[in-house]
């Protein structure tokens, strides 16, 4: 088990636990390690937060049989390589951007289409609908990936080296991307250049000038320090940033029909405190932009009418491979 009271003890291991690092205490011998892995960092982050509450969860509860090591910060693997590693069977768990699956499948697109959801409770009101549980197991015959839940990080906002304030602002622009199809769309409608980056290496594409640009959540800009290397950050709220909480069925299926049970009861409690936590974060993680002098763009209602006029075509695009019938049930949640 985690020997997470040697936190209290060792200065180290202290800061390093809340830094996001829960690997650094070690299992004991006969115990089976799961390994999670996963690119976000600091200590505000939802993402964060949960995934260290349910290894302690358990790591406590299934004391003996399972051991989960944390590694945060892109620490073991990255955007690039985690999604291998999973299929390689090198990490049991992750909890990647749902729109860094579409090598896997078409229908996560749903999640990522711009202007669809208002806000944190119309998607997660999404993810209780049949519809989006079946999609959980959209995977399982073609790569092995079995989706554990939906967990969200928060709107999406545009940052630039400029204030953009209507879409044409970014023309000329280069733009950093998660590997998705519909978020290059979204950046060539903008006049902009879509440029795909990992994760780990958006700050300092930013502070750089690889790119001038990027979209993401509060949680995000604060935590990477995103404000440090942009001008100000334009409250678009264009698309949410939800995750899928994955593991493998090699995985699931190791495990004793007793071990799974309580496994994936642990799991339904991890994405329950999931939903609730994220709007507290979400807005604790605006603040905190704003503490640190980060500046924020708000849009008039005709500023953010062009945005959505300028994206409205996306869903045209996506429409045939994602299903008008679940784009309904997904705009009607
Ligand atoms: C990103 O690549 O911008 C995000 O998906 C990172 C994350 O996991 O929140």
């Amino acid at each position: 088990m985690k020997k997470l009271s040697s936190c209290f003890t060792t200065l180290a291991l202290c800061s390093s636990l809340f830094s996001g690092f829960l690997h650094a205490s070690e299992c004991d011998p006969g115990e089976r390690v799961v390994k999670f892995s996963h690119v976000t960092g600091g200590t505000t982050h939802p993402k964060v937060i949960l995934i260290n509450e349910f290894a302690a969860n358990v790591n406590r509860e299934m004391n003996g049989r399972l051991c989960v090591e944390v590694y945060p910060n892109s620490t073991l693997f990255g955007d690039s390589k985690e999604l291998e590693a999973l299929l390689l069977g090198d990490v049991q768990l992750l909890a990647p951007s749902i729109a860094k699956f579409g090598a896997f499948t078409d229908k996560y697109a749903v999640f990522d289409l711009p202007f669809l959801f208002k806000d944190l409770d119309q998607i997660i009101r999404f993810t209780k609908t049949p519809e989006a549980k079946d999609l959980l197991h959209v995977m399982e015959d073609s790569a092995g990936f079995v989706g554990l839940g939906y967990w969200m990080s928060g709107m999406k906002y545009f940052t630039a080296n400029k204030p953009l304030l209507v879409p044409s602002d970014a023309k000329g622009l280069k733009i950093r991307v998660q590997s998705s199809t519909i978020a290059k769309g979204m950046i060539r409608a903008m006049g902009a250049s879509p440029q795909v980056i990992a994760f780990s290496e958006v700050y300092g594409a930013l502070q750089t000038g690889v790119v001038d640009g990027q979209e993401n959540t509060w949680s995000n800009i604060y935590t990477q320090k995103f404000y440090e290397v942009q001008d100000s950050v334009t409250e678009t709220n264009h698309q949410v940033l939800a995750y899928l909480f994955v593991t493998s069925a090699d995985f699931l299926n190791s495990l004793s029909d007793e071990d799974r049970t309580q496994f994936l009861d642990l799991v339904d409690r991890a994405t329950q405190s999931a939903n609730k936590l994220v709007k507290e974060k979400d807005a604790v993680n605006r603040e905190n932009i704003l503490r640190a002098g980060g500046k924020i763009n708000t849009l008039t209602p005709e500023q953010r009418a062009e945005w959505v006029n300028t994206m409205a075509p996306i869903w045209k695009e996506f429409e045939g491979s994602i299903g008008k019938d679940l784009i309904e049930t997904a705009a009607g949640a």
